[in-house]
């Protein structure tokens, strides 16, 4: 039988340590709260805000929302960035991506005070993280790296095909899968759009990780037996919801797979209310 990795399952059960770790918080007077950005109409950025928004109360946290207008000056994004950088009530910032083409996406990571910066975006952290020392964990790449651990497979010396180069997911979990850690260890291979025999690559590993944002690219061909895989994919295809992996057919062949959507999504959502509240920690020492 074919483990599915049920992401709301472990989120749920992650989800309740973090809430006693925010009850108590709050005892010593310290509630974590996460700020959340908006500069977009994408009704995909909008829900994806509001789930965040969502979750951070239904565990006791605060969350506080900006919503700028997407034709705005990208100024207006960089001091609301340096308001909340000063508000002491904010423990975490998150600016959804993709901001408007007139920002400067890479100062808006930069302007985001390293300690409240819970998508591990800015430099500072992506440095420390490659380095072995990460402060926040990106929260996709941390997700898989649990949800790896709750199909029961352990890292150590094992072969890691992703599929997908970006920086909030391919090149941090890459990084992450190969670090001297215990869910590390790896043999990792990172694929993309230039990539020869993507076939062979994927068959021949012992975890797959699909994160390269193309709708069911990969199927249960280019998959084999034994294997782990995790879809980190969110697209949208007429309205529904679809991974970088067609499941059906490669549910039949793996050992372990993640669904989407109910894998990889609530798990990112997760991890960020973990670094949330280890931000909140941080920042009371
Ligand atoms: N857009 C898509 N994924 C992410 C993410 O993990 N963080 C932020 N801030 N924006 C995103």
């Amino acid at each position: 039988m074919t483990y599915i990795i049920d992401g709301n399952e472990l989120a749920d059960s992650i989800r309740a340590d973090l809430e006693d770790s925010v009850e108590t918080l709050t005892d010593e007077d310290i509630t974590p709260g996460l700020a959340t950005v908006l500069m977009s109409d994408d009704p995909a950025s909008e829900t994806y805000v509001s789930m965040k928004q969502k979750a951070c109360e239904e565990i006791g946290m605060e969350s506080f929302h900006v919503e700028i207008d997407p034709e705005a000056p990208a100024e207006e994004l960089y001091d609301t960035i340096e308001d909340l950088n000063e508000d002491p009530e904010v423990h975490g910032i998150l600016v959804q991506l993709p901001v408007p083409d007139h920002v400067d996406e890479e100062r808006v990571l930069n302007e985001i005070d390293p300690m409240k910066d819970v998508d591990g975006f800015h430099p500072e952290n992506v440095g420390r993280m490659v380095t072995g020392n990460a402060r926040f964990k990106p929260c996709t790449p941390h997700g898989v790296i649990k949800m790896i651990e709750d199909a029961g497979v352990d890292t150590e010396g094992k072969d890691v095909t992703v599929v997908g180069r970006s920086n909030i997911v391919g090149k941090p979990v890459a990084n992450l899968l190969m670090q001297k850690t215990d869910n590390g260890n790896a043999t990792v291979t990172v694929c993309h759009s230039r990539t020869q025999n993507l076939e062979e690559k994927t068959k021949n590993a012992d975890i797959v990780i699909a994160a390269a944002g193309v709708p069911e690219m990969i199927d249960g061909s280019m998959l084999s037996e034994g294997q782990t895989v995790i879809d980190v994919g969110t697209n949208r295809v007429d309205g529904e919801l679809v991974g970088d992996v067609e499941f059906e057919s490669a549910k039949d062949v793996v050992d372990a797979i993640s669904p989407v959507p109910g894998g990889v999504g609530p798990m990112t959502i997760t991890m960020l209310l973990y670094n949330t509240v280890k931000a909140a920690g941080l920042q009371n020492d």
